[in-house]
């Protein structure tokens, strides 16, 4: 068996003492596209906050390419190479865009992405690089906060709701773009309770429900009623 990129075994996660992972099972592959579904509160985030060790990890594992990450903090994930896209894109205000990107890069590991690719990639960034991060638009403030992700040459980039607020066209640029950056082998872990771009990016599927996962499968053997029905279960 060849070994996944990410793998969570039996993971339960902790604020204090609410007990919200109980026994989350996940893994993603090398290049692979994979989403976490799930209604409101069921503990999305949480997967994201134990892997910066926001959310404390008390059983279970986690380990990145066969190798066991014991002591889970934000470096802990950036030094292996996992880059976060947060719920809420987290810029921040006081800084200028330029600034925002500089911050993906402090704990940088070796790789290609540089601030000229990022601008790039995203010239509306490069034109407006002295101005605050929040001067822009919400789906501009998604690219920035994805290039600030980028910075870190991750091979795992996790995107937590990145479609939340955005016009449906600015979703699909959002879904080329992703599907482009796997195609470099970059692996993405989309969590996302909009089923659009999960119908449309990923490749593979969890459900999450009340802490737990409860469905895993294949994207191309559910439709969209299928996935809302098990997402409502
Ligand atoms: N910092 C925290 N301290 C205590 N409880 C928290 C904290 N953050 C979240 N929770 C609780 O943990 C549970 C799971 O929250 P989480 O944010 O992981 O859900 P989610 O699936 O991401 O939800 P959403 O779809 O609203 O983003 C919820 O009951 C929430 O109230
Ligand atoms: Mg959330």
């Amino acid at each position: 068996m060849t070994t996944s990129l990410l793998e969570l075994r039996g993971v339960n996660a902790f604020y204090g003492s609410a007990h919200i992972l109980q026994g989350v099972d996940l893994s993603v592959q090398s290049g692979e596209r994979v989403a976490v579904v799930g209604r409101n509160g069921v503990g999305k985030t949480t997967i994201v906050n134990t892997l910066l060790g926001i959310a404390a990890m008390r059983g279970g594992s986690v380990h990145m390419r066969g190798e066991s990450l014991l002591k889970l903090a934000g470096h802990t994930a950036a030094t292996h190479g996992i880059a976060v896209v947060p719920q809420g894109r987290m810029i921040l205000p006081n800084l200028s865009i330029e600034e925002n990107l500089k911050l993906g890069a402090s704990l940088r590991r070796p790789g290609e992405w540089t601030l000229d690719r990022i601008y790039g990639l995203f010239p509306m960034l490069a034109e407006r690089r002295r101005s605050p991060g929040t001067a822009l638009s919400g789906g501009q403030q998604q690219m920035l906060a994805i290039g600030r992700a980028l910075m870190a040459n991750p091979d795992l980039l996790i995107l937590d709701e990145p479609s939340e607020g955005l016009a449906p066209v600015i979703v699909d640029e959002l879904e080329k773009l992703l599907r482009d950056l796997t195609e470099t082998g970059v692996a993405i872990l989309l969590i996302e309770q909009h089923l659009r771009l999960v119908l449309d990016l990923a490749e593979r599927f969890y459900v999450l429900s009340k802490g737990h996962v409860s469905e895993t499968g294949l994207m191309k053997d559910v439709d969209r009623e299928t996935l809302q029905a098990r997402i409502m279960q």
